[in-house]
């Protein structure tokens, strides 16, 4: 197969690229999942946007043959765990995080054995080894519930993030041992410049992904999922927002309430230490490649697939 390079699609201006990624999408019969922290272009010609909770659902239901997933590693590793026998196209496969990237399979596997009465319940972001090690998944807008439905008598292991971790043991009332990893992005927000954000805009209210450390979470005004932070932002009847997640979420926050303004929390370096690096890795240009080339594709052994999917079927059937 003659593969494309990037050098060939440079003359290709970006609503052309957007045009021909289209015409490859109905050629593949493929559906294109795109999460709200991938850049706008990509965001506005996906076939369906949301949340990792959202994004899991519509690849356990769509009829396309090929997805297409404009996100990171672990979400599109959810897709083919789901959809064994379709083709699951990740733009670059150097998409990770930062969270699957601090449980590896064998220290989980440890982490399981030395506690080896506990529940584990498992955040998405994670890998499919965790995963198909895991007794139940979650994301972060089910994990509350998730965690409520666990029986009273049986002891807990949260991974990998801690911070998301420690917010659900205060909102559940439950302890559990909790794994030692964190958001790269959602740990860099500086408490002092929103201090000063908040003073500088006092008709602004301050807005939080769980997975931020506690003293962001406790001066936010809401907290929640991707989703959750969106729909809130449509209800509240605050015009004004300081936005603690990743940035490329104000792009849909914008579409679906511009009447508000929106200002992204910073992180205390001067940098976009705000933007997932990770998801920033996908680009329109490598979607394009991706979908001409067939490749790169998720894949997985069988034995994985079938223990991650387990876990992962039961939090869709719970939530
Ligand atoms: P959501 O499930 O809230 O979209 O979060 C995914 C994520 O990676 C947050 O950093
Ligand atoms: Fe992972 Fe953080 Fe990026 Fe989300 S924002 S994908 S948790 S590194």
């Amino acid at each position: 197969m003659l593969i494309e390079t990037s050098e060939k699609i440079n003359q290709i201006d970006s609503k052309n690229l957007t045009n021909e990624i289209l015409s490859l999408k109905n050629e593949l019969n493929a559906v294109i999942l795109a999460h709200y922290y991938q850049e706008s272009e990509i965001q506005d010609l996906a076939d369906f946007v949301g949340d990792s909770l959202e994004l899991a659902r519509r690849a356990s239901t769509t009829k396309a043959d090929v997805i297409v997933f404009a996100g990171v590693h672990f979400m599109a590793e959810t897709a083919k765990i789901l959809n064994p026998n379709k083709l699951v196209l990740l733009p670059d496969l150097e998409a990770g995080c930062s969270l699957a990237d601090d449980c590896p399979a064998e220290d989980f596997k440890n982490f399981r054995k030395n506690n080896p009465n506990h529940f584990a319940i498992t955040y998405i972001n994670c890998t499919a080894e965790v995963k198909a090690m895991s007794d139940l998944i979650c994301t972060s807008s089910n994990a509350e519930k998730l965690i409520n439905s666990i029986p009273l008598e049986k002891e807990i292991l949260f991974s990998p993030d801690r911070n998301l971790g420690a917010y659900l043991m205060k909102k559940t009332g439950r302890k559990m041992t909790l794994w030692n990893g964190s958001c790269i992005v959602h740990e860099a927000f500086s408490e002092r410049k929103i201090i000063n954000l908040m003073l500088e805009n006092p008709d602004a209210i301050l807005i939080a992904h769980p997975e931020c450390e506690d003293h962001i979470l406790d001066k936010a005004n809401f907290i929640g999922s991707t989703s959750a932070l969106l729909k809130f932002v449509q209800q509240s009847p605050n015009k004004k927002f300081i936005v603690a997640t990743e940035v490329g979420i104000i792009h849909q926050m914008i579409k679906f309430a511009p009447e508000k303004e929106f200002i992204a929390a910073p992180p205390e370096a001067n940098c976009a230490c705000n933007e997932c690096p990770h998801m920033k890795k996908n680009t329109l240009e490598k979607l394009y490649l991706c979908m001409k080339n067939r490749s790169p594709e998720i894949i997985l052994s069988e034995e994985i697939i079938s223990k991650a999917r387990i876990p992962i079927d039961k939090m869709l059937a719970l939530s």
